[in-house]
């Protein structure tokens, strides 16, 4: 196909997106051995777990044992979710390198998720990106909610702009835009990366999609082939956040990889080596595994 980027960066979210939807408390030591076993994919980026409040998201109240877990592989880029300036100095005393702050388009979703109004968030996160500059530290932004709202439906375009642009320009190297709910479609997903990349460079955006409806794969396809080339995407299609009702899985990396494969897009990724750890993570939270990817030898 012509259009497609030679190469697609994967940004693993699993052991954050992933497991933050978790209900039961999956064990310290299984995020480890997740995060160890997805560094030797040949992934370069997993974001590894997220420094948010205890009381919120209870299931990441383990997020300085995680990072300080595990193996750091050469290579790999092992970012963290930071809400705030009180997080990101928890994650900074255990030696991260790179954070993500998270925004959205949608105020209702906003005063939900961080208990803040969309200025109100960007406001916290100006003192993180501050530091971050000071320390060295990379940053990443989100803009959640980029295609739909589960509290106030529609979400206008120019929104999600506003707060892409606003991540931007205060200094994250990149934004990921994150269809939350997984409710768009592919001439919706196009046309609202374009929006985006007239104002933040296509080179700095990524797209972050739930699959709610089976519409991930259809809706990354058509981002690629508009120029954007990094995806996130999230081992055996686990996913969705706690305050946003409806979202279900992301989009399974091995799904991702399995297309990107098919298609002579690179990725860098063993996709054995992932369907296999897919399945060891569904073994974990004893369910099948959201990928329906299966090796000729499996
Ligand atoms: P708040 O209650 O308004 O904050 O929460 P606060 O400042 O009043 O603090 C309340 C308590 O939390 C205090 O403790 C703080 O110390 C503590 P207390 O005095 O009551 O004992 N606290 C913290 N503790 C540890 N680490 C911290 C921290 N901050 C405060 N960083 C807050 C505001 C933002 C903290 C809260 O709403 C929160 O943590 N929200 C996170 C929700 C979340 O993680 N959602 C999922 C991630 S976003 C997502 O999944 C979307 C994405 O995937 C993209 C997409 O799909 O669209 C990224
Ligand atoms: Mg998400």
């Amino acid at each position: 196909m012509t259009g497609l980027p030679a190469d697609v960066r994967i940004v693993e979210v699993g052991p954050r997106d992933g497991l933050q939807n978790e209900k039961a408390l999956v064990p310290t030591a299984d995020k480890i051995e997740l995060i160890d076993r997805l560094s030797a994919t040949g992934l370069r980026c997993i974001e590894a777990t997220s420094f948010v409040s205890p009381k919120w998201v209870p299931q990441m109240a383990d997020a300085a044992e995680v990072f300080s877990g595990i193996a750091k592989a050469p290579g790999v880029a092992y970012p963290v979710l930071v809400p705030n300036l009180q997080g990101y100095e928890r994650a900074l005393a255990v030696g991260a390198t790179e954070v993500a702050v998270f925004s959205a388009a949608s105020e209702a979703f906003n005063r939900k998720n961080i208990n803040a109004s969309i200025d109100e968030s960007i406001e916290r996160f100006l003192p993180v990106l501050e530091r971050a500059g000071a320390d060295g530290v990379k940053v990443r932004g989100y803009v959640s909610t980029v295609l739909g709202c589960p509290y106030q439906g529609d979400v206008p375009l120019a929104d999600v702009v506003r707060v892409a642009r606003r991540l931007h320009e205060a200094g994250c190297y990149e934004v990921s835009l994150g269809d939350t709910i997984g409710i768009g479609t592919p001439g919706k997903a196009r046309a609202m990366l374009r929006a985006v990349a007239a104002d933040v460079p296509m080179a700095a955006l990524a797209v972050h999609f739930h699959d709610t409806r089976g519409q991930a794969l259809a809706n990354i396809l058509a981002c690629l082939e508009d120029g954007v080339a990094v995806v996130d995407s999230s081992v055996s299609g686990t996913g969705g956040c706690p305050y946003a009702p409806g979202a279900s899985g992301n989009v399974a990396t091995e799904d991702v990889v399995y297309m990107l494969d098919g298609l002579g897009v690179k990725t860098g990724v063993d996709l054995a080596k992932l369907v296999e750890t897919g399945r060891w993570l569904a073994g974990k939270l004893g369910r099948r595994s959201g990928s329906k990817v299966t090796l000729a030898s499996a």
